[in-house]
């Protein structure tokens, strides 16, 4: 089947590619023409574990292809997926449908035969029924249902995720379009991947459901390490403990300086947006939002307190700026509002990332990137782990402690045991642990 797959980012890019290598014929459209032209390179936009070689054979083998031009790109597809962009909107946090409309537009002028609309992006409840309304507005003879089937991949380990997904849900009602995406779908569904076919407008909210309830684990279990500093306990037991309980479940009960990326954040706003819309809050989402932004910020102060509070004129250094390893997103990364802390109190940053420091230079105005974590601790008078890049789990400690101007580790990812650290002479902290 040709699939076309409008929009070439982390989502887009990734599902064409694996899509390409279950055999479909699929066709990358993006509106950014230097994106387009650096994949007609070889050359990927985003850094992505696996993804150049995926790209790189699925092209050679003639199943993928990149273009600008959506008017081809959607000629005699099978199905369109929309995987554009939906950002937080500026001023109220509704998410940012512009992208998604103009694309469902788009498809509407570019269509030639009987097609499935698919909204891959994430979107809000109703999106659905409003991406149906235009084209039927636009398109009105045309033979046209419209899918909901939200992403649920992690950057960083997007392939693995996208070929071997927990489920695959689909939200239609439309006989036709369950047929083409169970086609669609099919090398997965051999693979015995469940999918769950639902209304549209469950799919749309079970999309925000999965990342708000992920986002309240997260900052559940970073309250815990607060309560854990202050009581004297430890916070990994405490996960671990509590983990082992199959109704809980040990995944994300990493404690941490609060979630970032590209989706918890802008998902759990767009959710309380469409609550507060419908007239039914969700204290529980709200609660954790407002937790986590907090959280951002009071870790620059965690930091500025491993100094000692007197921070004017220091300089600390940060090993990793991404939101997450294996990135290079910094979308709502928490070292943002890190940097922002210790800039205000009159800190000098440096730091180091291994794929994120091209991304991070506009969004950190002031900070001396350098070329490695060692470069970073030079004449520093802390040290802080901000994102757990395998780079950083086995630093040489004594060659760290030997060039910084006082050997203090701030770890807010919990990488090192504490004893290991401080034998090198470090005043070390972390995150909810003695
Ligand atoms: N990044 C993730 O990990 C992830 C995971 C699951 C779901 N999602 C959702 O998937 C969607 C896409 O996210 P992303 O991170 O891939 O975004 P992205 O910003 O990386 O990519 C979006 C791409 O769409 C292109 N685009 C915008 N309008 C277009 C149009 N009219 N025609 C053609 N191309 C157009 C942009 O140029 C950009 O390259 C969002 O709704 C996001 O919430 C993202």
């Amino acid at each position: 089947m040709k699939i076309t797959m409008i929009g070439a980012g982390y989502v887009g890019l990734v599902s064409g590619a694996c899509f390409a290598d279950f055999g479909h014929d699929v066709v990358c459209v993006d509106l950014d023409p230097a994106k387009i032209e650096a994949l007609r390179a070889g050359v990927m936009p985003i850094y992505e574990p696996g993804l150049g070689h995926l790209v790189a054979s699925n092209v050679q083998a003639g199943r993928l292809s990149f273009t600008t031009d959506l008017t081809a790109g959607v000629a005699g597809a099978g199905a369109v997926f929309i995987a554009v962009g939906t950002p937080s909107r500026r001023g109220d946090g509704h998410a940012d449908l512009s992208y998604v409309y103009q694309a469902t537009r788009d498809i509407a002028a570019a269509m030639t035969g009987p097609l499935v609309v698919v909204t891959k992006s994430t979107v809000p409840v109703g999106t659905g029924d409003e991406v149906e309304r235009i084209l039927r507005e636009l398109a009105p003879d045309a033979e046209v249902a419209v899918v909901s089937n939200p992403e649920f991949l992690r950057e960083g380990a997007a392939i693995s995720d996208f070929k071997r997904p927990d489920r695959i849900i689909i939200g239609t009602e439309d006989a036709r379009a369950r047929a083409v995406m169970q086609e669609v779908y099919r090398p997965l569904y051999l693979n015995q991947a469940p999918l769950l076919f639902t209304a549209r407008r469950t799919a749309e909210l079970i999309k925000y459901a999965a990342n708000a309830f992920l986002a309240t684990k997260i900052t559940f279990i970073n309250e815990m390490a607060d309560l854990c500093e202050a009581v004297g306990a430890n916070v990994q037991d405490v996960a671990r403990g509590i983990g082992l309980d199959n109704r809980i479940g040990g995944k994300f009960l990493h404690a941490g300086p609060g979630y970032g990326g590209s989706c918890f954040p802008k998902d759990t706003l767009a959710l309380l947006k469409t609550a507060e819309d419908y007239e039914v809050p969700s204290r529980i989402v709200e609660a954790v939002v407002q937790v986590n932004d907090a959280r951002k910020r009071a870790m620059g102060r965690k930091i500025l307190h491993a100094m000692g509070g007197k921070a004017r004129g220091k300089k600390v250094g940060l090993l990793g700026v991404t939101f997450k390893p294996n990135t290079d997103d910094m979308r709502d990364a928490p070292s943002i509002a890190i940097v922002q802390a210790l800039q205000d109190a009159g800190v000098k940053v440096a730091a180091y990332d291994p794929e994120g420091m091209d991304a991070a230079k506009p969004l950190l105005p002031g900070v001396d990137f350098k070329a490695d974590p060692y470069a970073v601790a030079e004449g520093a008078d802390a040290l802080a782990l901000v994102t757990e890049w395998d780079e950083f789990r086995a630093l040489d400690l004594p060659r760290l402690a030997g060039v910084m101007k006082a050997p203090v580790f701030v770890d807010l990812r919990n990488v090192y045991p504490p004893e290991e650290v401080r034998r090198h002479g470090f005043a070390y902290s972390s995150i909810g642990r003695p």
